[in-house]
């Protein structure tokens, strides 16, 4: 079987990886890959947004079986395309896809069909989120509607913050057309955890669940990054919290996606947050979170492509989708200045050992030599029987991938440790 791999990031690696597992599988091209990638897919220089010439390569090409994984192609249509062409896809067709790329609908969706999230309201004029920031309760957050890199989120201290994000999202237009509608919504607390699901529109199949930690410094300091590790599974989601999410949550999500035409298959992406009232949604996204999938993977222990396979003939509900009774944790090394500005093309080397742990995010080959092509540039990967092994093995391999100014938190897996449930 031929496989297509739309995307070029460390998630993609990890999928990679899984999908070559199955016997079946005798090449998988990845677009565009990435020059780590390039050791485990052939890798094609089209890019993941170029929808037609996505669709040509996997036609010319007899690919069997896609795997659209980033956000943006999905929300583009890059399914809908493909299966015009009768390329069968994993991942969700654009209608359904929405529920990432408008925050706006995602939170109607919620309201509509009562599943817990945020207390919100929407705006389109300035002067009204203005006047209704006047008494609004703080701290409070501001969102921008459409795709926003994942910094389209300000949690603001104050009024007067809050006022400056809406103004830099709806005047300022700093995330585009994204933030022509923002949504203003209550600050929550408590525990996050993501839970990634496979869903065909007909039952809910939850992978193990996991635990981001996105802020780029330690003891989550610092600015919002797009993950700097990850361990699973979360402490946070015990049988008690699993039980509820399912119920509450997820069986609601994908009624509510069928009864408004517009059924999800794919990966289903739960941000959740474990208030005192119990879970609720922070975000959907539409895909595999990344790094989230970099530890939520190696778990794994039924076959991903027979799996993605049941999803997209609608025969999830037969197919066995199970996981290892393990740990894993995932440690990321990053550019020196990520998130803001930060050096690229540095040469980076790693350890044999690093490498057969490691998916590499951010990187190009030239004349045969590995260099930095991003701000997130591997993630390092350990399986072990307890967490806190998971957790030192991941870090021991990790420093084996090294180029100038390597940055990695410390203390990735950390709180997980200390949560004690
Ligand atoms: P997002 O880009 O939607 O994942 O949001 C980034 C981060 O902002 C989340 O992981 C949360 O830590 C935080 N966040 C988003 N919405 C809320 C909320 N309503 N209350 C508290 N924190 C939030
Ligand atoms: N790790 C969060 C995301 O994939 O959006």
């Amino acid at each position: 079987m031929k496989l297509m791999v739309v995307g070029g990031g460390g998630r993609e690696h990890a999928i990679i990886r899984s999908l070559k597992k199955n016997p079946q599988v005798t090449e998988i091209f990845a677009l565009p890959g990435n020059g780590g990638i390039a050791a485990d897919a052939t890798c094609v220089n089209i890019g993941a947004t170029d929808i037609e010439k996505i669709v040509a390569f996997a036609a010319e090409n007899a690919v069997d079986y896609a795997v659209v994984a980033p956000d943006d192609p999905l929300v583009l249509g890059c399914v809908d395309a493909l299966e015009e062409k009768g390329i069968p896809c994993f991942g969700p067709r654009a209608n359904a896809a929405i529920i990432e790329g408008s925050k706006v609908f995602a939170k109607n969706l919620m309201k509509k069909y009562g599943i817990p999230t945020a207390a919100y309201e929407v705006f389109d004029d300035l002067d009204a989120a203005l006047s209704y920031l006047e008494t609004a309760p703080v701290p409070t957050v501001v969102k921008a509607d459409g795709l926003a890199l994942g910094k389209g989120v300000i949690i603001a201290a104050t009024r007067e913050e809050a006022k400056q994000a809406v103004r830099d999202m709806m005047q300022g237009h700093v995330f585009g057309a994204s933030g022509d509608h923002v949504v203003i919504e209550e600050f929550l607390t408590g525990p996050e955890v993501s839970v990634l699901a496979f869903t065909d529109g007909k039952c809910v199949k939850p992978m193990v669940s996991s635990m981001d930690h996105k802020r780029i410094g330690d003891n989550d300091t610092g600015l919002n990054t797009g993950g700097m590790g990850t361990v699973a599974p979360n402490p946070y989601y015990t049988p008690a919290v699993a039980r509820r999410c399912m119920e509450e949550i997820f069986l609601p999500t994908m009624d509510a996606m069928n009864a408004e035409g517009r059924t999800f298959k794919g990966c289903l992406y739960f941000g959740l947050m474990i208030t005192p009232d119990g879970p609720k949604v922070i975000e959907y996204n539409c895909r595999f979170g990344d790094p989230e999938t970099q530890v939520v993977l190696p778990l794994m222990e039924s076959d991903l492509l027979t799996v993605m396979q049941a999803v997209t003939n609608g025969t999830l509900s037969e197919t066995e989708v199970k996981f290892a009774d393990k740990h894993a944790c995932c440690v990321i090394t990053a550019s020196q200045g990520y998130p803001v500005k930060y050096r690229k093309g540095l040469p980076m080397t790693m350890t044999e050992e690093a490498a057969e742990h490691t998916y590499v995010a951010g990187a190009r080959l030239q004349d045969g030599v590995l260099l930095t092509a991003g701000g997130r540039v591997t993630g390092t990967t350990a399986v072990a029987d307890t967490l806190a092994e998971a957790v030192e093995e991941a870090y021991r391999l990790a420093r084996g991938v090294e180029f100038e100014g390597a940055y990695r938190r410390s203390d990735i897996g950390r709180r997980a440790l200390a949560a004690n449930l």
